[in-house]
């Protein structure tokens, strides 16, 4: 079926659309009273794995702001099911048996996510029927080395020490299992795409925990191999997005993502001289400017527009996920300023 609105598609496959198309970051969640009023019914997990919730959730964005993309409500740790670890969301992660010695990693059980995760596919289904093709949707998951630093540090972290301290310790285990992670994510995002999602994102949200060397040497080729193994398999698009030092952007652009998305710590216009004319970009307001006010949040937004006319396509979004203490009056302002308001 073809989609009502493609803006995003479009400018997804290399092509200028019409007008630069947006969407956020974490769109669907608690800066919304509508996603508030399902959360005190249910607890996060529940929500994630009940598909007609994941549905509504993934559509209030749609609905009440109007943004151009609809991204699948889920959390890239539910693929710890196929490893058998249980995550607490409390409402920041939390693993309660961190794997770090031989025998935690020995204990991972490496199933197929088509089995342990198959609450996430009927959730792309449910949400595929909810839209009515009105949008694309965006599938996603975390690149291997945010997915794996979950796992080692047992949570969010400061100073990364236990999964830097496994790399530079033992550098053979950390590749193994960044090899197995890699390969077990290309199956869980191939297994979106075949319940409906139309475009995919990676999210390397810990990227800047490693220096640049590190990254290049130790990430880089794993995040290349998932990138160009998911594009294989699928055939959809791939954003790939790594936050957290600019330094490092040089070397995620070597990778062929369709699209790259760039954080708030980079000016759009450097980080285009950096990745070349000829990529796609999505970004980077900075997502705090949305606590200010309307000619704050013009002014910034148009700035961002208009940087990223260089680009070969340009997707308006946040440099990282919207904060809960927005006012969505305001998120809708920018969403107006960039859909030509
Ligand atoms: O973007 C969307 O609207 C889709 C849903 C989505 C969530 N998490 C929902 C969620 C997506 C794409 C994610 C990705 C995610 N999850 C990332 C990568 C993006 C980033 O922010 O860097 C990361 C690192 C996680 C891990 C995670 N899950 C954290 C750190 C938290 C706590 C966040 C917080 O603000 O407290 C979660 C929980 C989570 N995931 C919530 C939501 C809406 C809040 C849970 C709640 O409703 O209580």
């Amino acid at each position: 079926m073809a989609l009502q609105n493609d803006l995003f598609l479009q400018a997804c496959r290399g092509v200028r659309p019409s007008r630069t198309p947006v969407w956020m970051m974490r769109q669907a969640g608690r800066y919304l009273a509508e996603y508030r009023a399902i959360r005190a019914k249910v607890s996060f997990t529940e929500l994630c794995r009940t598909p007609e919730l994941c549905a509504e959730v993934t559509l209030q964005p749609i609905d009440i702001l109007g943004v151009d993309a609809a991204i699948l409500f889920s959390d890239i740790l539910v693929v710890f099911d196929a490893l058998g670890v249980d995550v607490i969301f409390d409402p920041a992660p939390r693993i309660e048996q961190p794997v770090r010695t031989a025998a935690d990693i020995a204990r991972l059980r490496w199933g197929d996510p088509r089995e342990a995760c198959d609450y996430v596919f009927a959730a792309v289904r449910a949400c595929k029927a909810a839209l009515a093709d009105r949008v694309p949707l965006i599938g996603f998951c975390g690149a291997p080395f945010t997915t794996l630093s979950y796992l080692v540090e047992g949570g969010g972290s400061r100073t990364f020490e236990h999964i830097k301290g496994l790399l530079f310790r033992e550098p053979g285990v950390f590749h193994g299992l960044m090899e197995k992670i890699t390969g077990l994510l290309v199956t869980y995002l191939q297994a979106q795409v075949e319940s409906g999602a139309d475009v995919l994102q990676i999210f390397d949200s810990w990227a800047g925990a490693l220096a640049p060397e590190d990254y290049r040497e130790h990430v880089l080729p794993h995040l290349d191999r998932l990138v160009r193994e998911t594009q294989a398999a699928t055939g959809v698009p791939v954003i790939l997005f790594a936050r957290g030092n600019a330094n490092i952007l040089a070397d995620v652009a070597t990778i062929p993502a369709d699209v790259l998305g760039i954080d708030w710590t980079i000016e759009l216009g450097a980080a285009i001289d950096v990745v070349g004319e000829g990529r796609v970009v999505q970004g980077n307001l900075d997502p705090t400017v949305l606590l200010s006010n309307p000619a704050t949040i013009e002014a910034k937004t148009r700035a961002v527009l208009a940087a990223g006319r260089r680009a070969k396509a340009h997707i308006f979004n946040l440099g990282h996920g919207i904060s809960k203490h927005t006012d969505p009056g305001l998120a809708k302002r920018m969403i107006e300023v960039v859909q030509g308001g």
